[in-house]
């Protein structure tokens, strides 16, 4: 490696690397894209994204494995969850197989910056798809850019997997039923600062939103999605909502519970009051990866779930599984790495 990077002490922030992907729309269609130098991007001031926020983005890591080889998990489910916020937000698709093969090239061309086997750190991709050009009434854009840029990180949250405390943040709501929950778009980030400061301001790792009908039952973390796991290690459950983001983790980890071990799981309605169904319970997603959750406290009240400070047999097990797949030592379930091929 000739880059000079602390690996082991990365935190979640922005780096510029030295490449990124850009493709243009216009005219109904995205012209050839290609890797740029530059890492700002160029728009009208009437650009939709500026005011109106259409936008969306993705979340995903290229991992290096034992042998030094570089890999992506699941990439497919990235393209098709943009596709389905491109759709949502009226913004043409980027071909899904194109957005892999930008994503690899990125990757490929930074390949240095992908931390090393053993780091824990993880080559983070932001893959964006903005609608831009003059504009000024509350119409789609006529133009639009798409771009794939990458960054070293270590954990999201703080000591990565170590128990965290959140707070259920009552007083607000990050999306409505019918709105754009489903949907990875800025608006529904813009919407959870306030909840995220608040939490933050108070010592928690996060917030934790209800549902935006009745305020009864969990929607999801600010930046990841939710899990519990029976007492006996038997069940593990998930919320369903028409308003939380459809984590990839969420169904990787609910696909790895159910098909390796064996588990009863079940996406279905959580009550922030029946938390004691639950001996552990977790936070999950590509920049959480799995998060114990050490308490969420609701109305005054904390609820501690496995243990404040020590990590939960289930959860461990779930995670060396999930992040031993994304590292290449354990097999992989047909499909769910894709290698990116470097020089
Ligand atoms: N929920 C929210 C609000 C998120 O921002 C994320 C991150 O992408 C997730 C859940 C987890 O999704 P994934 O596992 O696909 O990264
Ligand atoms: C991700 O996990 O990739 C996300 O987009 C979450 C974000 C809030 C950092």
């Amino acid at each position: 490696m000739s880059v000079n990077i602390d690996w082991n002490n990365l935190g979640f922030d922005y780096m510029q690397l030295p490449y990124r992907y850009v493709a243009h729309w216009k005219d109904g269609a995205w012209d050839e894209g290609k890797l740029s130098t530059d890492p700002n991007l160029t728009m009208n001031e009437g650009s939709p994204i500026l005011h109106y926020g259409q936008g969306a983005f993705e979340g995903m890591k290229a991992y290096r494995t034992k042998s030094g080889k570089i890999q992506l998990f699941r990439p497919d489910q990235n393209a098709h969850r943009l596709h389905n916020s491109a759709d949502k937000l009226l913004m043409p698709p980027f071909p899904e197989d194109r957005f892999i093969d930008a994503v690899k090239q990125v990757v490929a061309a930074n390949h240095e910056y992908v931390p090393p086997y053993g780091t824990g750190a993880t080559l983070y991709l932001r893959p964006i798809l903005i609608g831009v050009g003059p504009n000024i009434g509350v119409a789609p854009a006529k133009e639009y850019i798409f771009d794939v840029f990458a960054m070293p990180v270590g954990p999201y949250f703080k000591g990565g997997m170590v128990p965290t405390k959140f707070i259920v943040a009552d007083q607000f709501d990050r999306a409505a039923h019918y709105g754009t929950g489903q949907s990875k778009v800025g608006g529904n980030y813009a919407a959870s600062l306030q909840a995220g400061k608040f939490a933050h301001e108070h010592g928690y790792g996060d917030a934790i939103y209800l549902d935006p009908i009745e305020h009864k039952y969990i929607e999801e973390v600010g930046s990841a999605n939710f899990f519990g796991i029976s007492k006996d290690g038997k069940t593990l459950k998930t919320p369903k909502s028409p308003s939380i983001l459809p984590s990839i983790t969420k169904y990787s980890i609910l696909a790895l519970a159910h098909d390796r071990f064996g588990m009863t799981t079940e996406e279905t309605k959580i009550a922030i009051t029946d938390l004691d169904q639950f001996g552990e319970a977790g936070a999950c997603g590509t920049a959480a990866v799995i998060t114990p959750i050490a308490s969420i406290t609701y109305e005054d009240h904390e609820h501690v779930f496995y243990s404040e400070t020590k990590v939960g047999p289930y959860t461990q097990k779930l995670y060396d599984e999930l992040t031993g797949i994304q590292f290449g030592d354990v097999p992989a379930p047909e499909g769910w790495v894709v290698d990116v091929p470097f020089n």
